[in-house]
């Protein structure tokens, strides 16, 4: 079964599908971005059983629950900071992207929804990091075959448009 790809505008938190991506840091204990956002929809216990994962590396994820999210599940991931592209970016924020699927399938999830990891204050640039989420997402979710739908969750109507060409050009 071949799964949906779409990218929609959205605030991540609202979305009610299995799974959201959370774009971390290694400490996994909040900031700002998404990660204050999703801290904040979620409540303290999310903080609470974030202590007890001791961090995360770049290009890993880590799940938790979703407590006060419609999401079931948050997957920590922690993209890479972009030094020029130079510094192995492009394979971390790769990695990003497939273990959260491989984690997401491994806990039965058959949504899932990512945010544009990197690419707020981590600063990678925009157009290169949804190719590299499309790519890999869609080879992830084949390999897995668990997950039926998957939504790239642009925060900006430029993203949006980033996202809708990239996809519509290697649908
Ligand atoms: N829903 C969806 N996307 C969002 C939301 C939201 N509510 N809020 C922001 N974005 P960033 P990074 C978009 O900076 O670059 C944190 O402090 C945003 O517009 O959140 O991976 C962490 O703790 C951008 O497109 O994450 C780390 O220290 C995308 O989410 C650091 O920032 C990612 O922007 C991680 O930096």
């Amino acid at each position: 079964m071949t799964a949906t790809l779409r990218a929609i505008q959205a605030d991540i938190t609202t979305l009610d599908v299995d799974a959201i991506v959370n774009a971390a840091n290694s400490s996994l204990l909040g900031g700002g971005g998404v990660d204050g956002a999703i801290h904040r929809a979620a409540g303290p216990e999310l903080l609470a059983e974030c202590k007890t994962l001791y961090g995360c590396k770049t290009g890993d994820a880590k799940a938790t629950r979703g407590y006060r999210l419609p999401a079931r599940y948050v997957i920590h991931t922690v993209g890479p900071v972009w030094h020029g592209g130079n510094a192995g970016e492009p394979g971390l924020l790769a990695s990003c992207y497939r273990r959260s699927v491989e984690l997401a399938a491994g806990l039965g999830a058959k949504s899932m929804a990512f945010p544009a990891i990197s690419t707020g204050v981590y600063g990678y640039p925009k157009e290169p990091a949804a190719r590299i989420a499309v790519f890999t997402v869609r080879n992830a979710v084949q390999l897995q075959g668990i997950l039926e739908e998957v939504i790239f969750c642009c925060f900006s109507n430029a993203d949006l448009v980033i996202y809708k060409a990239i996809l519509n050009e290697s649908a």
